[in-house]
C-alpha cells in the first residue's frame, strides 16, 4: 500500500471505526486469544462493545506466533475494511533469550553490545509476532528509591542519549520495512518521568524548563533523531499539567519544535487518570484533553471510543485532528507491510528455531559480564584460585530469579543460576542458602554457617528480589533486607574473606554490606546467562569492566545524589571555606559511596600526560586532548576512559562535570595508549536564560580519567568572535 491508498482507505471508515482504530487492548480482549496476555496496569472493566474490540487498531502484550496469527486472522475476518491489528509489546531487554536490565547494560558503557542485544530481542520478538516494542526507555534518574531505575541506563544525559540510539538501532535496523527481523521502537515514558518525587511512582514531576532540557530531554530526542517510530507519554506531570494531557509537550516540543510525525500513545490508563489528576472533570474532557494534547493512541482505557464521536460532532474537537491520528497509525502499519502481511514475521517453526537462540545466549553472557561492577576488591581476594575451597552461599546462591522484573516470556527456568554456573567449572564447593531474600530460619543459616566455615573463601550472594523493583516497586529503605544482612554479619564472624555478589535492581545503600565484604561484585539482574557471566567474572576467565552509570549513594539521606551537580555558592572544601556554613551534611559526606563512571578491575590502569594539542578554541578550530593510560597490573583489561568538561563561569549555573565522550582500550600488562578525545565548540553549548543554546567565551576545565572522581585536568579557553554573552 502507499500513502495515497491510505489516504483512500482512510476515505472509505466510518467515523467509528476511525475512531476505533485510537484505541489499544489488551489481549483477552480479542477472539482468538487464548491467553491472558501480560497485564501491566489496572484492568478494570472496560465499557467497550464487540464493535469497537473488531475494529480496534491495535493490542498489547500479546505475542508468540500461533496467537498472532490467531488473533489476527479472526480480526481479519471480521473487520469490515480488513485493516491489520497492529501486535506492540514490552520487549524491554529481551524477548526469550533475556539480556541484563537497561541499568546494567548502562554500566557496560558498550554501545556496540547494546545494539546487538536489542538486535537479538527484535529477531525473536518479530518471529513470534510483535511489531512494536515499548522500549528503550530512556528516562534519566537520579533516585534509587524508584524501583524503575533498573529500566534506564542511568544519570547521566550523554550515556542515556547514546544508549538510546543504540537501542532503536537495534530494535529497527536501518530497514525497519524491508527487515523481517527488526521491530519498531517507542521510546518512553515522554517526559521526565524519572523524576517523580521521593522516588515515588507515578508521583508529581516539576522542574524548570532548563532542567528539563538540559537533563531529561536529550535522550528521548537522541531517540527519535535515530529513526524511532513510536513516543509513549509518561504518567506523571510536568508542569503543573499531567504529560498524557500536555499540549505544550506534546504539540509544541514533539510535534512542533522536534518535528516528530510518528504515532503518539498514551501509558496504560493514562488518559483517564487525567481525571484523578484533577485536570478533567470526566472522560469526555479526558479524551479532549488527550487528543488535543497530541495522543495518537489511547492504551487500555475508554475515553476515546465513548466520547470522541460526541466532541466531533459537537465541534469541540476537529475531525481533521482524528483523521491525523488514524493515518499516523495506518501509515505505520503499512511501514511494516502489514497491509501486504497481515502477520508479517510471524512463524511457527522459525519462532523455535530462533527464540532463545545460543548465538543470543552467547550474546547475552558476553553483556551481562561486561554489565557486571566490581565495587570492592581488597587484597585481591577476586578472581577466585583454583585450589581454593569455596562456599557459595545466600539466597541468590541458587537462584534463577536472574532476569529483572521485566523479563516478557522470559523463563526463569531456562536462566542459569551461580550454583549451576559453578558446577561447570573445576572448583570445589559447598553451598547452603543461609537466609530467604527477606525471611529465614535458624537452621537455614546454620547449614551455611557451617558450609562457610569449611571453606577458605566465602561468596555470598545477596540481593532484592525481582519483584523488589520494577513499575509500583518502590521503597524507601534501600538498604539490603535485614535478615540477609545479619546472616552477613555472621558470616563474617568466621574472619574469611567474603565476596559478596549483589543481585538488585537499584543502587544499593550498602551498609552493613561494605564492612563485612572483601569484595563487592554488582551483578545487577544479569539475565538468562546471568550466573555463567558471573562465574566468567569471579574465576578470573573475564576481567571485569563495567562502571556505574548511576551513583551508588552512602545512605538514602543523600538521595538525590549525582555527579553532575551544581557547585552552590559554599561549597564543602574550596580553599576559603567556612568551617561551618557549607553546604554539607552532620553525619554523612556529599560523596556518593560510589561515584558515577566508578569500577574496578582484576589490573591497574594509570593516568599520565594529560596535553592539549592547544589551550584556545574558537568555532573553527578543535583542542586535541591526549593522555596515556598504561596498564600497571599483571593482567589484561579493558578500561572505560572518560572525558568530561566543566563551563567554569556560564550565564547559567553549569554542572561540575559533564560527560561528553568516553572510550573503552584494551590493554596488556604493561601496555600503554594514548587516547584522544577532540573539543570542539558545539560541545560547549547549553541552555541560556531565554533558552537558546550557545556556548560563551571565556574558561573550561576538562577531565580525563577512570570515574566521575578521579581524573587529571587542565584548563582551556573558548575565544569564538561575538561569543560573549
Ligand atoms: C508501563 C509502560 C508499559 C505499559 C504497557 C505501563 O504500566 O508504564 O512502561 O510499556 O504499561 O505494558
Amino acid at each position: 500500500m502507499t500513502t495515497a491508498s491510505i489516504q483512500q482507505l482512510l476515505s472509505k471508515m466510518t467515523l467509528q471505526e476511525k475512531i476505533a482504530q485510537l484505541i489499544q487492548l489488551a489481549g483477552p480482549f480479542f477472539k482468538g486469544s487464548n491467553q491472558q496476555g501480560e497485564i501491566t496496569g489496572p484492568m478494570a472493566e472496560m465499557p467497550i462493545t464487540d464493535e469497537h474490540v473488531l475494529n480496534a487498531g491495535s493490542v498489547l502484550g500479546v505475542s508468540g506466533a500461533a496467537e498472532v496469527i490467531s488473533i489476527q486472522k479472526k480480526h481479519l475476518e471480521e473487520n469490515r475494511l480488513g485493516i491489520p491489528l497492529l501486535f506492540m509489546a514490552d520487549i524491554i531487554h529481551g524477548y526469550k533469550t533475556i539480556f541484563p536490565v537497561p541499568l546494567a547494560i548502562g554500566c557496560s558503557w558498550d554501545l556496540e553490545l547494546a545494539q546487538k542485544s536489542a538486535e537479538a530481542a527484535a529477531r525473536e520478538a518479530a518471529v513470534s509476532g510483535v511489531h512494536v516494542t515499548f522500549a528503550p526507555m530512556v528516562d534519566l534518574v537520579r533516585d534509587p528509591r524508584w524501583g524503575r531505575v533498573m529500566e534506564s541506563t542511568g544519570e547521566d544525559p550523554y550515556l542515556n542519549s547514546c544508549f538510546a540510539q543504540a537501542f532503536v538501532k537495534g530494535f529497527q535496523s536501518t530497514d525497519l520495512s524491508n527487515n523481517p527481523d527488526a521491530v519498531a521502537a517507542c521510546v518512553k515514558h515522554f517526559a521526565a518521568y524519572g523524576a517523580v518525587e521521593a522516588g515515588r511512582d507515578y508521583n508529581t514531576v516539576d522542574m524548570s524548563e532548563r532542567q528539563l532540557r538540559e537533563s531529561y530531554l536529550p535522550a528521548y530526542k537522541a531517540a527519535l533523531d535515530a529513526g524511532c517510530e513510536m513516543v509513549m507519554t509518561a504518567f506523571n506531570t510536568v508542569d503543573g499539567i499531567p504529560a498524557t494531557g500536555n499540549k505544550e509537550l506534546m504539540r509544541s516540543l514533539l510535534r512542533e519544535e522536534w518535528g516528530f510525525d510518528g504515532v503518539l500513545i498514551s501509558d496504560w490508563g493514562a488518559v483517564k487518570e487525567l481525571i484523578p489528576h484533577g485536570v478533567a472533570e470526566d472522560e469526555k474532557e479526558a479524551a479532549k484533553k488527550a487528543l488535543l494534547a497530541g495522543v495518537d493512541i489511547e492504551m487500555m482505557t475508554e475515553c476515546y471510543v465513548q466520547h470522541l464521536e460526541e466532541l466531533i460532532e459537537e465541534g469541540s474537537i476537529k475531525l481533521e485532528l482524528l483523521d491525523e491520528a488514524v493515518l499516523r497509525i495506518l501509515a505505520l502499519k503499512e511501514k511494516l507491510g502489514l497491509f501486504d502481511n497481515p502477520y508479517r514475521s510471524a512463524d511457527v517453526e522459525k519462532e523455535k528455531e530462533i527464540t532463545g537462540h545460543p548465538d543470543h545466549r552467547r550474546t547475552a553472557r558476553e553483556i551481562a559480564a561486561k554489565s557486571c561492577v566490581l565495587l570492592k576488591n581488597e587484597n585481591q581476594v577476586l578472581p577466585l584460585k583454583k585450589e581454593q575451597q569455596l562456599a557459595l552461599v545466600g539466597p541468590f546462591a541458587d537462584s534463577q530469579d536472574l532476569l529483572g522484573p521485566w523479563a516478557g516470556v522470559g523463563d526463569q527456568k531456562e536462566a542459569v543460576s551461580l550454583k549451576e554456573a559453578f558446577e561447570h567449572t573445576s572448583s570445589s564447593f559447598l553451598t547452603a542458602k543461609g537466609c530467604g531474600i527477606q525471611d529465614g530460619t535458624l537452621e537455614q543459616m546454620n547449614e551455611a554457617i557451617n558450609a562457610a566455615s569449611q571453606a577458605d573463601v566465602i561468596i555470598a550472594a545477596l540481593g532484592e528480589s525481582s519483584s523488589m523493583s520494577g513499575e509500583a516497586n518502590n521503597r524507601t529503605n534501600i538498604q539490603l533486607p535485614k535478615v540477609q544482612l545479619e546472616f552477613l554479619k555472621k558470616l563474617a564472624a568466621l574472619n574469611k574473606p567474603i565476596i559478596t555478589v549483589l543481585f538488585n535492581g537499584r543502587p544499593l545503600d550498602l551498609s552493613g554490606v561494605a564492612e563485612f565484604s572483601d569484595a563487592i561484585l554488582e551483578a545487577w539482574y544479569p539475565g538468562s546467562e546471568g550466573g555463567n557471566a558471573v562465574a566468567d567474572l569471579l574465576f578470573g576467565h573475564v576481567n571485569p569492566s563495567g562502571k556505574l552509570s548511576m551513583s551508588f549513594p552512602v545512605n538514602v539521606g543523600q538521595v538525590p545524589v549525582y555527579y553532575n551537580h551544581f557547585n552552590t555558592g559554599r561549597p564543602k572544601g574550596a580553599p576559603d571555606a567556612q568551617e561551618h556554613y557549607v553546604s554539607d551534611y552532620m553525619d554523612a559526606p556529599n560523596s556518593p559511596l560510589f561515584p558515577f563512571g566508578y569500577g574496578l578491575s582484576y589490573t591497574a590502569f594509570s593516568y599520565q600526560n594529560l596535553e592539549l594539542s592547544t589551550e584556545i578554541l574558537d568555532e573553527k578550530s578543535v583542542i586535541e586532548a591526549s593522555i596515556t593510560v598504561t596498564n600497571t597490573g599483571k593482567e589484561a583489561g579493558e578500561e572505560i576512559v572518560q572525558f568530561y568538561i566543566r563551563d567554569i563561569s556560564g550565564e547559567t549555573v553549569r554542572p561540575m562535570k559533564e560527560l561528553k565522550d568516553f572510550k573503552r582500550i584494551s590493554l596488556s600488562p604493561g601496555e600503554s595508549a594514548e587516547v584522544q578525545f577532540t573539543i570542539t565548540e558545539d560541545q560547549l553549548r547549553y541552555h541560556h536564560q531565554d533558552l537558546s543554546f550557545s556556548s560563551d567565551n571565556g574558561a573550561f576545565e576538562l577531565f580525563i580519567g577512570k570515574n566521575s572522581q578521579e581524573v587529571l585536568s587542565r584548563t582551556f579557553t573558548l575565544t569564538k568572535k561575538g561569543g560573549q554573552y
